[in-house]
């Protein structure tokens, strides 16, 4: 077991690590940033079905959910199309109102999820056009969906999904961008753009895990906390829900995730000098509105752990931890603001002496309902 973990002590550290490698195979044969070509063969086969759709329904469960969310904010602004991200337990057992021209994303890193696997076949027989993202080569979801796209992330073993999360955004990423520039609802320019910032994603993982120090620092700093808040704004606020759900997992601590404005509507009532906040906060274009978020934090003496940008010294002026992280396009930003989570979950579980790959009571693929 040891040499399957390639020298690390956990599957969930190897897979962590393995991101750089894991998105270069996602992006291989599809993303050519000098020559300024992105090729995505399954949408391509099926642009018209995505080109006019009347809306996007994305179906999934757990982590997979969370890339839902953050492909509703891609999807709705490239291709200004309505988006809708369902629990698949949810959308199966109701009568949804689903048929012909509804596109369906299903997105699985299994491809074998009992409750997603149904939902779709639901939508497929009500007519409407089913596409999966997913990870195993050959799973249910892959052959039952009409057309699909591969994450290309690799076995993943740890229960607790890390490396097919950052497969299932770049792969949400790409089909935006191409329906994006079918429908031409993004400009030429907007488009390559993108398609180079999407270039140097890899290499900017492999720099955010390279200060993988200082976010065992801040976990170990925060170990023994009963709960976490994590907050974070548009495409960071499925990022703050996939932060919360992956410490929940790996480290039994209680933890919510919630939009970060969201939060005076309830979590705020939680807040004293116990309980850290983590905040997601990249610069974008909500950057000052979380600005102040922050500091309703601070005004009731929250702790605050916040992921930055790379050289953001006004919140690091009011934080009392921050994790820096490249900068990029804020439509790419989870895939390097969700990894510091990832990195603080496994260490806050090794620090609490648990066994990260497999905690209790979860399932890596859950194929009963
Ligand atoms: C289980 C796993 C999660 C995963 C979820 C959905 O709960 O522990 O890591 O996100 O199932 O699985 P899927 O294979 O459909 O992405």
């Amino acid at each position: 077991a040891q040499i399957e973990k390639g020298g690390y002590d956990h599957f969930m550290l190897k897979e962590i690590f393995e991101q750089p490698d894991s998105l270069t195979d996602c992006l291989r044969g599809r993303l050519e940033p000098e020559a300024g070509i992105l090729t995505l063969a399954g949408v391509e086969q099926n642009l018209s079905a995505f080109a006019q759709a009347k809306r996007i329904v994305i179906i999934a469960c757990g982590t997979s959910w969370h890339a839902g969310l953050v492909a509703e904010y891609m999807i709705e602004t490239l291709c200004r199309i309505p988006v809708e991200v369902e629990y698949a337990s949810e959308f199966r057992y109701r009568n949804p109102v689903i048929g012909v021209g509804d596109v369906i994303i299903a997105i699985s890193q299994s491809g074998e999820t009992a409750d997603t696997l149904v939902a779709i076949e639901k939508a497929k027989e009500q007519g409407a056009f089913i596409f999966g993202v997913v990870n195993a080569v050959g799973s249910s979801i892959s052959r039952i969906s009409h057309a699909g796209a591969y994450t290309h992330a690799g076995p993943e073993i740890g229960v607790a999904s890390t490396k097919a999360f950052t497969g299932q955004l770049t792969v949400l990423a790409m089909m935006a961008m191409k329906i994006g520039k079918e429908k031409g609802t993004i400009t030429a320019a907007t488009y390559q753009h993108l398609i180079k910032e999407l270039g140097q994603i890899p290499e900017k993982v492999k720099n955010t895990l390279a200060a993988h120090l200082k976010v065992k620092e801040v976990a170990d700093k925060y170990a023994d906390a009963r709960d976490f808040l994590f907050l974070g704004r548009g495409y960071n606020f499925p990022v703050a829900l996939e932060g919360a759900l992956k410490l929940k997992e790996i480290s039994y601590i209680h933890a919510e995730g919630y939009p970060a404005a969201e939060m005076k509507h309830g979590p705020i009532a939680l807040v004293d000098e116990n309980l850290p906040v983590l905040f997601v906060a990249t610069k974008d274009a909500y950057y000052e509105k979380i600005v102040s978020n922050i500091q309703e934090i601070k005004a009731r003496k929250g702790k605050v752990i916040a992921i930055v940008t790379e050289g953001d010294d006004l919140i690091k002026g009011m934080a009392d931890d921050i994790i820096e992280v490249p900068e990029t396009d804020e439509l790419l930003a989870p895939l390097v603001s969700v990894l510091p989570t990832q990195l603080l979950s496994y260490y806050i579980g090794v620090a609490r002496g648990l066994d990260v790959d497999k905690p209790r009571n979860l399932a890596k693929s859950v194929t009963v309902e």
